[in-house]
């Protein structure tokens, strides 16, 4: 449903995208991650022609990018970009206008989504009187208005509590069983693991790794993490190094990576010799490889 191969834009010498590919298949969730100013949003932007390429191919639907695959896509972007001086409804319908609803359809539709997002409450509230989370919720009822068979979300539940996030994600995976095929970036490691069936690292404008959660951890030379605190790290690390096992710093925590699963007394007995203060194991998650990943370039 999207193919974007060998994409470029720079932004006057600025070179944004460089040579960005990735495809999502039909019905897929495929998970965008990426520090900030990787080029998450001008990819995106590029796929809802908003912005054009300077160069490579982008495809929606086997169709190269123009006015008419609009009509396929969904976009909830990363700024709220309904009109707050309108109610929620108003939005919602003039919206479905602009992507050629008709009546009673319109009408019909706008009432469903006012139900599945509980907008109940705000259907005549201003946006603008609405919280920044409500908003994006509308924001993203307003991007499923017509059905779209792509969703593309922009980083969806920055800034909404925790219970709303929770809702995103059931309501994402609801679409996911209606067959939607859903891109979203996200810096929020746990809902990328829990949402998309493929993951893409994006760092300087390009893809630096990807593949499923499964293919990803392979990424970490390690089977298991032990997160060590040490009052000597120096005789830590030289006994670690001496047993063939590498480190890491993740979030400023020491990590030995370990070359196989271990059990906790078998790890303080091997480091029986060195002064430790707490040792914890951990699995590879999505947080290590996107280390890992993104230390690489
Ligand atoms: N219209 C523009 N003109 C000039 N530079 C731009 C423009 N839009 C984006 N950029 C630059 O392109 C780079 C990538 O920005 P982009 O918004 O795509 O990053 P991102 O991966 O979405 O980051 P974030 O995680 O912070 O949302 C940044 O350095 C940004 O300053
Ligand atoms: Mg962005």
């Amino acid at each position: 449903m999207i193919e974007v191969r060998d994409c470029r834009k720079a932004f006057a010498d600025r070179v944004v995208l460089d040579g960005l590919q990735f495809t999502v298949a039909r019905g897929e969730t495929y998970g965008l991650l990426g520090p900030n100013g990787a080029g998450k949003t001008t990819a995106i932007s590029i796929l809802c022609n908003l912005l054009d390429a300077d160069d490579g191919v982008v495809m929606i639907n086997g169709s190269p990018v123009c006015e008419a695959t609009k009509f396929t896509v969904g976009v909830v972007p990363q700024e709220i970009s309904i009109y707050k001086d309108l109610t929620c409804r108003e939005n919602m319908l003039f919206f479905g206008k602009v992507y050629g609803l008709r009546e009673p359809e319109r009408t019909e539709r706008v009432n469903e989504l006012v139900r599945i997002f509980h907008l109940e409450e705000y259907t005549r509230a201003q946006v603008s009187k609405m919280s920044g989370g409500w908003q994006r919720r509308v924001n993203i009822a307003v991007a499923l208005v017509h059905s779209p068979a792509v969703l593309i979300l922009d980083e969806p539940t920055a800034g909404l509590d925790v219970e709303a996030r929770y809702e995103l994600w059931e309501l994402i995976e609801s679409l996911q069983s209606q067959g939607v095929t859903i891109l979203l970036t996200t810096h929020h490691l746990d809902e990328a693991e829990r949402l998309c069936s493929r993951i893409g690292i994006m760092q300087n404008g390009r893809i630096v790794a990807e593949g499923t959660l499964d293919e990803l951890r392979k990424l970490v030379p390690a089977r298991q993490l032990a997160v060590v605190e040490t009052g000597d790290e120096e005789s830590l690390l030289k006994r670690a190094s001496s047993l063939g096992w590498d480190h890491r710093r993740y979030g400023g925590k020491l990590t030995l990576l370990l070359p196989r699963e271990f059990a906790l007394r078998e790890i303080i007995e091997t480091l029986d010799d060195v002064p430790v203060t707490s040792i914890s194991l951990r699995e590879v998650g999505l947080e290590h490889v996107y280390m890992e990943a993104t230390a690489q370039e």
